[in-house]
């Protein structure tokens, strides 16, 4: 599939994901932007040292949450040759750590940044439990300083209602499985995101690569939700 300048359209997915959430609505956007022609080009940000899902015990967990509120940088392997060839567009997806991008998006934006994003048109895509806004914007001010255009953003928030939100993926990562306690399975029927904010990660796809065939502006997207109530840009609930 070809853009109006006659150049094949293409998109980078350059992605971190600990616990699968971001993993599976990056693929259901590839998915998307494939079923409009466009080939997405999809890669995993890669720990040096591998991090493992979930982190265990109480005390891991919350040793892990005071040093991503601390901004810890996690070092990752070096970008496969396919990151640094020309895209239309590029993704940047991942989960909030303590109201920050993860440690190896933040590795990425301090030794890539400017030479990936420079001139580049960025779309962040954030996955949460529902406390996103203190990430969008430091990760917006950090690609805009790469030189990157921001030109819109995907948020994905689980569903849950609070507090089981927060409680069930404490637990989560502390290694318990609290979906099926008998007492809180009823508040908390699942970790992560719905099959619904998966299909309109597909949809995003889709209306990104029809925009990007037709040269139009991705700024003007609405990536609000429709279905799932908090995981939309525009009906998301924030700190
Ligand atoms: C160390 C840590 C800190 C987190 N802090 C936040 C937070 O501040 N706000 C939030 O909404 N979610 C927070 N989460 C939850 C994740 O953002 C959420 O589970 C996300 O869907 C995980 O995506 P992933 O599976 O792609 O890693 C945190 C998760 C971890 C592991």
């Amino acid at each position: 599939m070809q853009s109006p300048d006659s150049q094949p359209v293409k998109v980078l997915i350059l992605y971190y994901s600990l616990s699968a959430q971001t993993s599976v609505l990056v693929h259901r956007l590839g998915a998307g932007l494939e079923a409009q022609g466009v080939h997405p080009v999809c890669e995993r940000l890669q720990p040096i040292i591998p991090r493992k899902f979930p982190i265990g015990t109480v005390p891991a967990t919350l040793a892990m949450m005071l040093a991503t509120f601390l901004r810890m940088r996690i070092p990752i392997q070096p970008l496969p040759p396919s990151c640094w060839e020309r895209y239309d567009l590029i993704v940047l997806a991942g989960p909030t750590w303590s109201y920050n991008p993860s440690g190896p998006v933040l590795s990425l934006l301090d030794r890539d940044g400017a030479r990936l994003f420079g001139g580049q048109q960025v779309l962040p895509l954030i996955s949460c439990r529902g406390y996103w806004r203190m990430h969008w914007l430091s990760l917006r001010w950090q690609l805009e300083r790469c030189g990157g255009k921001v030109v819109n953003r995907m948020i994905f928030a689980h569903p849950s209602k609070e507090p089981w939100r927060t409680i069930g993926v404490f637990l989560k990562l502390a290694g318990r499985v609290p979906e099926r306690s008998r007492w809180l399975g009823r508040y908390y029927p699942r970790y992560g995101h719905s099959r619904e904010q998966q299909d309109e990660a597909f949809a995003f796809g889709a209306a990104i690569g029809q925009a990007l065939k037709l040269g139009s502006s991705l700024v003007a997207l609405s990536f609000g939700s429709g279905r799932s109530g908090q995981g939309g840009a525009s009906g998301c609930t924030g700190p």
